[in-house]
């Protein structure tokens, strides 16, 4: 008992002594103790230190048998040839997986910037570039129509509906569009969660939910992209034919489709700004979702799918996206709220002569002279009551 008693207030002795001598190593210069002060311990400031060169272990290049050595389960060494890049075993097919020997990417330096592991820069460019850029223009576009509608307005149709109906968009139209739109919102909904979702979801409906939903949009989004791939090219191929470029649509964008002045520039079956959509929106950013999607799905023939690949995939699919998304987001307003009676159109097909002739001028005189046919599915029947506008 006596033994244990010694041995414990020797115990603290010794801790006491040495955190009086850490104190005093590590305490602002004006506030150590002198030398003096304590019997047998040299004190002194951090700052006065030296690193001493002749004294370097030379551990930068020791084998992990010499650490192992001088720092027993110290295996830095390992870690700098992992850091490095090199590929060891793996069980996997290098044709599925040519890098799975390799545990993390190599460092690398990308100019103007510190040496990093590439994966790591790919997750800084995700979480301080595209996620908070890419979420605000998402905000700044949706707030500004906002403003629009409510400031400016919907275009109506000035005159009255004659009750003459022009079929606009026959039923196989409609069903591309719409399978796409179905494709596209549920593509849009589920990657607006799983980029943004932890900021405005998780804090409302907690982790487990959150855990849940989007475990399950991922899947949609999965499911989703294929349907949006095919139904894609269909449209495509369905309305490029009237979206080709022609004389009046830059007359139509330079005067910015006469939205601000009242006064509706004419223009064909579609106007400039629909086939600016079209085409940019469309045609460009679409194949690009399409085709980066397919890559990260590992779908695409002759490409090594590799991490760089995936990263590289996985920002162009983000940034053509929310590029995507934008314009979508104008398309859908103008195509449903912004302009009276143009949803009647692409949902039963017809819509009545004043609508045609005060937004679409030219197809209009085009169908009044017979040059196009007004029923253009001949066996279908105007599709229910007149358009209300
Ligand atoms: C809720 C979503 C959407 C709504 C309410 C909507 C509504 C409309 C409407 C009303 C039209 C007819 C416009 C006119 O008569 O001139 C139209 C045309 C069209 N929409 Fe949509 N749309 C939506 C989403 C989409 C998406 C996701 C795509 C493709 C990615 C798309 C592609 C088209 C195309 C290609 C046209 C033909 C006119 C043009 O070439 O611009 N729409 N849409």
């Amino acid at each position: 008992m006596k033994t244990a008693f010694t041995n414990a207030s020797a115990l603290l002795a010794a801790l006491l002594l040495c955190s009086a001598s850490a104190w005093a190593q590590t305490a602002p210069a004006a506030e150590s103790a002198p030398a003096s002060a304590m019997p047998g311990i040299q004190s002194m400031n951090i700052a006065d230190v030296k690193p001493d060169a002749s004294a370097d272990p030379g551990y930068a290049t020791q084998t992990n048998g010499e650490r192992a050595r001088v720092q027993p389960g110290n295996n830095a060494p390992m870690w700098r040839q992992v850091g490095s890049g090199v590929a060891g075993f793996s069980s996997l097919p290098k044709s599925q997986a040519p890098e799975a020997g390799v545990l993390i990417q190599p460092f690398v330096q990308y100019p103007g910037s510190r040496v990093t592991n590439a994966g790591e820069a790919w997750r800084q460019v995700r979480n301080n570039w595209l996620i908070p850029y890419g979420g605000s223009l998402l905000l700044i576009v949706l707030g500004a129509i906002a403003l629009f509608h409510f400031k400016i307005g919907p275009m109506k149709v000035k005159e009255e509906p004659t009750g003459r109906l022009i079929e606009r968009f026959s039923a196989f139209e409609r069903s591309a569009h719409w399978a796409n739109v179905a494709a596209f919102l549920t593509l849009a909904v589920s990657g607006v969660v799983m980029a943004f979702g932890k900021f405005f979801l998780l804090p409302v409906i907690g982790t487990t939910l959150f855990g849940w939903l989007s475990y399950a949009l991922k899947n949609a989004h999965n499911f989703a992209g294929p349907l949006f791939a095919v139904s894609l090219l269909v449209v495509i191929v369905t309305f490029m034919r009237d979206n080709m470029p022609a004389k009046g649509d830059l007359t139509w964008l330079l005067k910015g489709g006469g939205i601000f002045s009242g006064h509706e520039v004419d223009s064909a079956r579609y106007n400039a700004g629909e086939k600016v959509v079209f085409w940019v929106g469309v045609f460009a950013l679409g194949l690009t979702v399409v085709v980066s999607g397919l890559a990260m799905d590992k779908l695409l023939p002759g490409l090594s799918y590799d991490r760089s690949t995936m990263q590289i995939a996985h920002m162009v699919h983000s940034v053509a996206t929310l590029l995507m998304m934008v314009m979508m987001m104008g398309h859908i307003y103008l195509g449903s709220l912004g302009t009276k009676g143009a949803l009647e159109g692409m949902r039963t097909g017809y819509v009545d002569e004043t609508w045609a002739e005060q937004h679409h001028k030219l197809w209009f005189d085009d169908i009044k002279a017979g040059r196009i046919p007004a029923q253009r599915t001949p066996s279908a029947q105007p599709a229910g009551k007149p358009v209300q506008v």
